[in-house]
């Protein structure tokens, strides 16, 4: 396991959990010096799981784990044949995935692996969504100068915060569930059928716009038109201007973020409200939010996040870490009779398998990313 270098990623692809969980299953781990520190997690408990952390040692690596895909100068060091596992988010990635393939090494991608029942426990964008969005939720309570629950005291009666929340996937159900245990009066739209009652499970209250529902394959969203955006614009605007905190987390796999929120709509709000934009990084829900800054809209700060999940790595690599560790142990020969090591050895027979791997053998496996390359060529 690599140190991650990429500017403002504190996570680490393995916990010590992780490590112990490996070795068990015939792994010599080695992570490198200092890999976990970001994440407070130091060489000695990683000493104290199995791994050794003594180096990277890329050259003798069967498996490399990490969050980010490696730099172009780690895939150099690895040999023919080698593979890795980490996020590898393709449109940003293009020229790793070259040189992965030229150097015949495989590589699966935690965003591919399909979201089927049993591929749960691997569901790396699923447990990354939850830490952002409990994260959302919190950083709207922090920037907003007022209590988020009612409260009756004897000086007078402190009305709840209104909070509304867009797109109610993974991270939008997570940012409604902690808004509520914070004592929020929470509102929350999402484009799909299924929404509205997921967002009543967890306590919100489900605007309805009366639009028809946005479906697309695999039960997520799918764009919409620009017709379809404005009129969502403009029946949205009412409850937006009601709320002192509005957080946003809507997304449609493979595209730019859809922009749900105006600068005129953000305007309307009032004094002192917040808004927190989980998309920003993506395109943005929010017109003007800024990734990784504060902004000021009208009278309200606009928050915009970036790597939202590493903001809270512990837990965020633990269950990182478990995702990975469930992905390997998939690919991983049972140890035989003998009591030998298991071996890495992922069987592309298996969906969830096949469906994960970006390049293998000098082959790019995977098609949308195999059109790419060739438009770029
Ligand atoms: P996501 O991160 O791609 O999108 C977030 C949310 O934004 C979605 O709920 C989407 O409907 C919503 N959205 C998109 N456009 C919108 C718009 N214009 N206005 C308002 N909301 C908009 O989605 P996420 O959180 O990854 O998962 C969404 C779906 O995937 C759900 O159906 C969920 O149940 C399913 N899922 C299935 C899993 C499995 O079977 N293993 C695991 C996780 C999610």
């Amino acid at each position: 396991m690599v140190k991650e270098t990429q500017a403002g990623e504190r996570r680490v692809a393995l916990a010590p959990e992780g490590v112990q969980k490996l070795t068990a299953l015939g792994y010599a781990v080695m992570t490198e010096p200092g890999a976990g520190l970001r994440a407070d997690i130091s060489d000695e408990e990683y000493a104290a799981a199995g791994a050794d952390p003594t180096g990277e040692r890329l050259e003798n690596a069967d498996l490399v784990v990490s969050v980010q895909p490696l730099r172009v100068d780690q895939i150099r060091r690895l040999r023919r044949g080698a593979a890795t596992v980490s996020f590898l988010p393709i449109a940003q990635s293009l020229e790793q995935v070259r040189d992965l393939r030229d150097c015949a090494v495989t590589a699966f991608a935690l965003e591919l692996v399909p979201r089927i029942s049993r591929a749960q426990s691997m569901d790396a964008l699923s447990s990354q969504a939850l830490v952002g969005g409990y994260r959302c939720a919190i950083v709207a309570a922090g920037m907003l100068r007022r209590f988020f629950p009612l409260n009756m005291t004897a000086a007078g009666t402190v009305p709840p915060a209104e909070v509304v929340v867009l797109g109610a996937g993974v991270a939008g159900l997570q940012a409604i569930a902690t808004a509520r245990r914070l004592g929020a009066v929470v509102k929350a739209y999402d484009v799909r059928a299924a929404a509205a009652e997921e967002i009543r499970s967890v306590g919100a209250q489900a605007i309805d716009l009366e639009l028809d529902t946005l479906e697309g394959a695999g039960g997520y969203a799918r764009e919409m038109t620009e017709e379809r955006a404005e009129l969502q614009r403009e029946r949205l605007s009412p409850h937006i201007a009601a709320a002192d905190a509005l957080i946003t987390t809507a997304a449609v796999p493979g595209r730019t973020a859809p922009l749900l929120v105006t600068r005129g709509m953000v305007e309307q709000m009032r004094p002192g409200s917040v808004v927190v934009d989980l998309a920003a990084e993506s395109g943005g829900n929010v017109e003007g939010s800024v990734a990784g800054d504060v902004v000021r809209v009208g009278a309200a700060q606009v928050w915009g996040g970036a790597n939202v999940p590493s903001q809270m790595p512990g837990p965020a690599s633990r269950l990182l870490s478990t995702n990975i560790v469930n992905l390997v142990t998939l690919m991983t020969s049972s140890a035989d009779a003998d009591d030998e090591a298991g071996v890495f050895a992922p069987d592309f027979d298996d969906e969830v398998v096949a469906g994960s791997c970006v390049v293998h053998d000098g082959v790019v496996r995977h098609e949308p990313t195999q059109r790419l390359l060739e438009s770029e060529d």
